[in-house]
Order: structure tokens, then sequence, then C-alpha cells
């Protein structure tokens, strides 16, 4: 299966850059779309797929460059994972404790999640692994993951500051761990989840802020017993180690982090109407849409429903006026990947708009805070970054546009810079369109389908 980059040359990294430059289109944004599937969700299906017993079904599943790696490591640990004629994906999973040692090194490209999941796996698997990713991957801090699951009796060596590549051997009695987060990560979260799975006794993992909560959701769908309470702000997970994982089908939401893109673009162009069906409304993820509705966005969420375990609906958008907006702090686990689409949204609306305590997003893609106020800033826009927190100061028209914006391979970069440029007088280029593909396969086109004015430029 050839799907993108994954199956591609290796020295895709020094592949010559495909700008793309989006312009003001001369009519409104229209149509019914639905985005490709969860992202969160569809590494967690293969993950969890690959450690039951049993055959997993998963419709929707996300053929972006992220998940396609986790496949691969998937099938890499033995795990037998395939695409079907209909597109939905089969996963015969191994059992818990039943993968095997993989025999080359694990890529997992630009994927923070999967890369930190996945250590999460081998902490308590009783072999080798050496892991690697892409040069933004490879800047990321591991040590967050790797630092706890070592405390379960594995090994990791990493390059300086705890970065890919890093080398696991796994304990081979791995003991269940109890660990309070000191960031709000549920990448952190999780891995240690998964290291407990091969652990007897409980593992507890307490969260200072609730983040997105679809391990813990997708856990007890294939049958382990976890529980979850509330403690203050934030919860105290707990799970029984050494279940017996029961494969389960999986219907996979469209991504809610995806559905702000197109969702931005039509509050932004003049005369636009969408309709974006089965977005994932978990509610630790719609942080956004809490926000747009202090913004005074016009939208609406029809035909609630529960699928596949998760809420689900169809958000129908107008184009309106926005105001600016005052986001707290406490907001920002469940609107963490959203940051750089509200900045260019705040950018046309009227006022400044403050968004607090996103110190998390200097170690994203890229160091995002960074990049957001860079894209803003380059494109006529009056930003400022003050500690942690970005204001954007909006006229209530949007910014002149014009620029040329550099993604740092940062896919929500270049689509935040995409949707701003169908609102600015003048186009807006993005550097490099590649990474796009590892969460938003199609983007240009579903968005030119729906009258975006999307082009890829000779470089
Ligand atoms: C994710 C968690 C978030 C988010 C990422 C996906 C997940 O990261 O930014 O895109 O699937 O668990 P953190 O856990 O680092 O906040």
């Amino acid at each position: 299966m050839l799907i993108g980059r994954v199956s591609m040359d290796p020295m895709m990294d020094q592949a010559p850059p495909r700008p793309l430059r989006a312009t003001r289109p001369a009519g409104p944004l229209t149509g019914v779309m639905r985005v490709p599937g969860d992202k969160s969700i569809s590494h967690r299906a293969l993950m969890f797929g690959a450690l039951a017993v049993g055959e997993t079904r998963i419709s929707g599943l996300l053929e972006g460059e992220d998940v396609l790696r986790t496949a691969a490591a998937m099938r890499a640990l033995g795990a037998h994972v395939e695409r079907g004629a209909d597109g939905s994906w089969t996963v015969a999973g191994r059992g818990i404790g039943g993968l095997v040692e993989p025999d080359d090194v694990l890529d997992m490209g630009n994927s923070g999640t999967a890369a930190r999941l996945l250590c999460g796996i081998l902490a308590s698997h009783p072999f080798f692994s050496v892991m690697t990713g892409d040069a933004s991957l490879r800047r990321r801090p591991m040590r967050r993951v790797t630092d706890p699951l070592a405390q379960c009796g594995a090994r990791f060596t990493a390059r300086e500051g705890g970065r890919l590549p890093l080398a696991v051997e796994g304990a081979a009695d791995a003991l269940p761990l109890e660990y309070r987060l000191p960031v709000a990560s549920a990448q952190v979260k999780s891995a240690i989840l998964l290291c407990g799975l091969n652990c007897p006794g409980v593992t507890r993992v307490e969260e200072p802020e609730a983040t997105r909560d679809h391990s813990e959701n997708m856990l007890r769908h294939f049958g382990a017993t976890v529980s979850v309470e509330r403690a203050g702000a934030g919860r105290v997970i707990t799970l029984q180690g050494q279940p017996e994982l029961r494969a389960a089908d999986i219907a996979v939401p469209a991504d809610p982090s995806s559905a702000a893109f197109p969702l931005a673009a039509a509050l932004l162009v003049p005369g636009s109407s969408l309709r974006l069906e089965g977005v994932g409304l978990n509610p630790l993820r719609t942080g956004l849409l809490a926000t747009l509705r202090e913004m005074a966005a016009d939208f609406a969420v029809e035909n609630q429903r529960i699928e596949g375990g998760e809420p689900v609906g169809d958000l129908v958008v107008r184009h309106g006026p926005l105001r600016a907006v005052d986001v707290p702090p406490e907001r920002a686990p469940s609107m963490i990947d959203e940051y750089p689409i509200l900045a260019a949204a705040a950018a046309c609306a009227a006022g400044t708009t403050r968004m607090r305590g996103l110190r998390e997003l200097r170690v994203k893609e890229s160091d995002r805070l960074a990049a957001t106020a860079a894209l803003l800033s380059v494109n006529g826009a009056r930003v400022e970054i003050e500690g942690d927190d970005l204001l954007v100061h909006g006229t209530g028209t949007p910014p002149p546009g014009g620029g040329t914006v550099l993604t740092h391979m940062d896919h929500r970069i270049a689509m935040s810079a995409l949707v701003l440029g169908l609102a600015t007088a003048a186009p807006v280029t993005v550097d490099e369109a590649a990474f796009i593909d590892t969460s938003f396969p199609g983007f240009v086109q579903l968005m030119n389908d729906a009258g975006a004015a999307i082009a890829h430029m000779m470089s």
C-alpha cells in the first residue's frame, strides 16, 4: 500500500520544497465536507488493536503520514495490519506482552504522539528497539516520557537532552507506575497507561488538569478495567494491569483539530456557509468551539450522537464578524493544537485577543508560539508574545497578507497560514506544503472543492 511519504524514498527529507499559495476566493465557501479521521484516536486504535487478542476493524482511520508511521511500527512489532479495499483497516493483535523485537529502527517520522505512546509500549516489553524520527521530532523532548517509564525497570539511552534517536531495553518484569504528571499531557498519560498494560498490579496516573481521554475510553472499549476520579481540576486514572484486551471495532470520528481549518475559513470568507459532518466532540477537545462562541462566531452543532464510544456532531458554520477574546490558561489542554488557527481568526477579529498559558506550544512540531507570531506578523498583523501569552491585535478586518510563512515542518502552521490567506487582500504563501499530509491528507483538494483558492507554486 503506497500512501504519501512514508512509503517513499528515505531521501525525502532532502526533496525540494513544495510552496503553496492561498488567494482570496472570488466567492464564498459552501457545501458539505467531512474532514479525515481523528489523529489521536487513529494512533490509539492501531496500538491497542496490536495489543488485543483477535482482529480489530477500524473504519475512518486517518491515513495521514503520522498514523501510517504507527501502522508501520505495529507491523514491525509483529502485529498484522492491513488496509481493506473498502478503506477500513484490520489489526490482528498479538495480545499484551506478545509483541516481538523489531529487526530495524522504528522511524516515527514527524509524530510526537506515535513516538511517545510507543515508548510506553516498548518499556514493558522485554526486547531491544531503537526509535528515530524526522528533524522536527528529533528536536522534541522525550524525557517527559522516558524519565517516568524508566521507573518500571526499562532502560532508555538517548541523545543529549533525551532526544531521538533513542534505544530502549524493555523491562522483563515491569513494575507498575504511580505518577503525577508535571505537565498536562495526554501523550505522557497514555504512555504510562500503555506501559501499565504489561505490568502486574495497578498503574496510577494523576493529571493536574484533565487532558484528552481517548486512551481511557478505548481501553474500556477493549475490556480493560480503568477508573477515573476527579481530583480538583485534574483526574486520577487507575488501570488494572495485564488485562486481556479483546479486539473491538472502532469507528474513528472526523478530527476536530482538522475541522478547525475549514471552520475558521468559513468564518473568515464573506458569504460562506459550510457543513462539517461527523466531527468528534469529546468535551476534552472542544475548547476552540467554546472560544469561538465567546468571539460571537456564527455556528451550530447539529445531529449530536455517539459513534464508536465518542460524541460526534455536524458543525454548521457561517461567515460573520468576530470579536476579540481572553482565553484562560486552563482551556489550553482542550484546544492545545488549535492556537495557530485561532490566532489567524483573532487577527481578523475586532480588538486584542490574549491567549494565556501557551508554554507547551514551544515543544510542538515547531516552536509553535514563535511560528504563530511570525505567521501573523509577516502578513501585517500586530502580535506580541508576553511570557507564555500570545496577544493578537485585530482591527476587525483581515490583515493585509502578502507574506511568505516559514512552516518549520509544522502542518498546523502551514494550514493556519493558508486559511488566513483566504481572507487577506494579498495572497499568503507557505514555504513547504508536504507536512500537511501528516494530519490532513487532501486538505487542498477539500478546501478548493468548497470554493477556496489554494494552489501549488513553482519553487
Ligand atoms: C495528543 C496530545 C497532545 C496534542 C497532540 C496529540 C495525543 O499533545 O498536542 O497533537 O494524541 O495524545 P500533548 O499530550 O503533548 O499535549
